[in-house]
């Protein structure tokens, strides 16, 4: 059976828009669209798509609470299934998380645990390293911490440029997460 999702955004959503693409063929439908932020170039895509959406403008509340509260009550209008953050910036609060248990998945542009955080392309292209890659999993109350669904490799060559890397990562996103939520769907984790 189609299982329901909200996914929620702070910036471009090119991770939303692949995943509304490649809905039909994972097995899920987006219900709605939550950006915490009126200049979210994510809604632009929802207008396009036709993807219901709404605004939750973060720095219209001063408690977290109350933003959080407003996402809760924005989700119960559907019947979803699972949360999917896609380049969501905030960092959601245990209560949020323990009602929604096991039931919020995440992309991270790194191999977890390595490069956790905001940065997680540039960090592993400064640091160094030759292979990092992107990760899907379950949000539990740590940042980046959850249990891993999937992962894929990306390679780092010599004559990479941060730029170039970018592009890599997000390719690889686009593969990885509509997969990693079909598994994920199907039970299979
Ligand atoms: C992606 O790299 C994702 O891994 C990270 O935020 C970025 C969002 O990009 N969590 P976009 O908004 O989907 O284009």
């Amino acid at each position: 059976m189609v299982k329901n999702i909200a996914v929620l955004v702070s910036g471009g959503g090119s991770n939303f828009e692949n995943l509304a693409l490649k809905s039909a063929e994972a097995g899920f439908e987006i219900k709605i669209l939550i950006a915490d932020s009126p200049d979210a170039y994510a809604v632009k895509r929802a207008e396009k798509l036709n993807i219901p959406h709404i605004i939750i403008d973060r720095s219209k509340y001063s408690a977290k609470k109350e933003f959080e509260t407003a996402v809760t009550e924005a989700v119960s209008n559907f019947n979803i299934d699972y949360i999917v953050l896609a380049g969501f910036m905030r960092i959601l609060s245990a209560e949020f998380i323990n009602f929604y248990k096991n039931r919020i998945i995440n992309i991270h542009p790194s191999l977890l645990p390595s490069f956790k955080g905001r940065n997680g392309i540039e960090d592993a292209y400064n640091y160094g390293v030759k292979v990092t890659g992107v990760t899907v999993h379950f949000v539990d109350a740590g940042i980046d911490t959850g249990k891993i669904i999937a992962q894929t490799a990306v390679i780092i060559e010599e004559d990479e440029t941060l730029l170039s890397l970018e592009e890599k990562i997000h390719q690889a996103e686009y593969e990885l997460y509509p997969a990693a939520l079909k598994k994920v769907l199907d039970g299979g984790v």
